[in-house]
């Protein structure tokens, strides 16, 4: 379990993270969501005790990271992929860590399995490929077997193959149930790796979620109907007091009625119906919903156009 209270982070002008609280349970993938610069490795490098709170606290297990025992036991982070000396293998990059940890050696061997590297096991780190180092990067971060794992942005510039793999990944490690935090920018990644979310903009928390629930909060209620007789159905839909829009693609979105309302005015009238069903929002529509406000920095609508926001810096 991982518990942010009233997290805050300066620096200087710029607060990266304000006020953040959230839990981060075992047993499931949580997807830490947010545009870039909102402050997701910021929050991440304070869990991990490499960046000092203004105020508030990150607590693994109830406890600070600088009073954990064993940290690299009980908590395993990839927060930067190269973090590791390139002209040292892969196997003694992480020998020195399991030397320097009072961990098992025979433990090198087998993560290196577990993330699919042994052939590569003798060969320079500096020369691999950015999905080989996010590879090792997770073999370093389960190395002393923890309980909680963090990995931020993970699948950044990975082929999608890669991609595959650490989603699935990082699933299976939920599902022995460990505590797993995967950050990301992108929002179609996380609906496919996460089962709950921790949405923030510009520092702040914008939901504590499941994907679904997300998804759900801007569903807007609209109903999508697929009609031949559309032009008859649009004055019925109208007169019951509905917004009628046409969709582009023939159908029409139906605002103010549920999609059973919408049938119960056609049956008696024979209004023929094709389809007929709830508009769903897409996680990224809920995403863009509920950070319009929050993003950092965003394109100027025209040229010479002054955003007051302030973000701009
Ligand atoms: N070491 C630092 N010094 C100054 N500003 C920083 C530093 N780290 C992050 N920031 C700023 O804090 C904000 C959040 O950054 P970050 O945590 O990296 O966001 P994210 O990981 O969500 O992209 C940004 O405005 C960023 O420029
Ligand atoms: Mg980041």
């Amino acid at each position: 379990m991982i518990t942010a209270h009233a997290l805050t982070k300066r620096y200087g002008a710029t607060t990266a993270v304000d006020g953040l609280t959230f839990e981060v349970p075992p047993g499931v993938v949580t997807g830490f969501l947010g545009p870039n610069g909102s402050g997701k490795s910021t929050t991440m490098r304070m869990i991990m005790g490499l960046d000092v709170p203004d105020s508030g606290s990150a607590l693994i297990g109830g406890r600070p990271y600088a009073e954990l025992a064993w940290p690299i036991r009980e908590v395993g982070a990839l927060l930067d992929a190269k973090a590791f000396h390139p002209a040292r293998t892969a196997r003694s990059h992480l020998r020195w860590l399991a030397l320097t940890n009072d961990i098992p050696l025979g433990r090198v061997d087998e993560v290196l399995d577990q993330v699919g590297l042994t052939s590569a096991a003798q060969r320079r780190a500096g020369k691999f490929s950015l999905g080989m180092s996010q590879r090792l990067g997770i073999a370093a971060a389960l190395l002393g077997d923890p309980g909680v794992l963090l990995f931020d942005e993970p699948v950044n510039g990975l082929d999608p193959e890669g991609i595959r793999w650490v989603r699935h990944f990082l699933r299976g490690l939920a599902a022995e149930g460990r505590t797993v935090l995967v950050s990301s920018h992108l929002i179609s990644e996380m609906s496919m790796t996460a089962d709950r979310l921790v949405v923030i903009g510009r520092g702040r928390l914008i939901a504590e979620t499941s994907v679904a629930d997300f998804v759900a909060r801007s569903g807007g209620g609209a109903v999508r109907l697929l009609t031949p007789d559309a032009d008859a159905f649009t004055a019925v839909l109208a007169a019951a007091g509905a917004e009628v829009a046409g969709d582009g693609d023939g159908s029409l979105r139906v605002e103010g009625l549920t999609a059973p309302e919408v049938g119960d005015l056609a049956a008696p009238r024979g209004l023929r119906i094709h389809e007929l069903a709830p508009v769903t929002a897409s996680l990224e529509d809920a995403f863009m919903e509920l950070t319009q406000a929050e993003v950092e920095y965003r394109p100027s609508t025209a040229p010479g156009a002054v955003d007051a926001g302030e973000g701009e810096r």
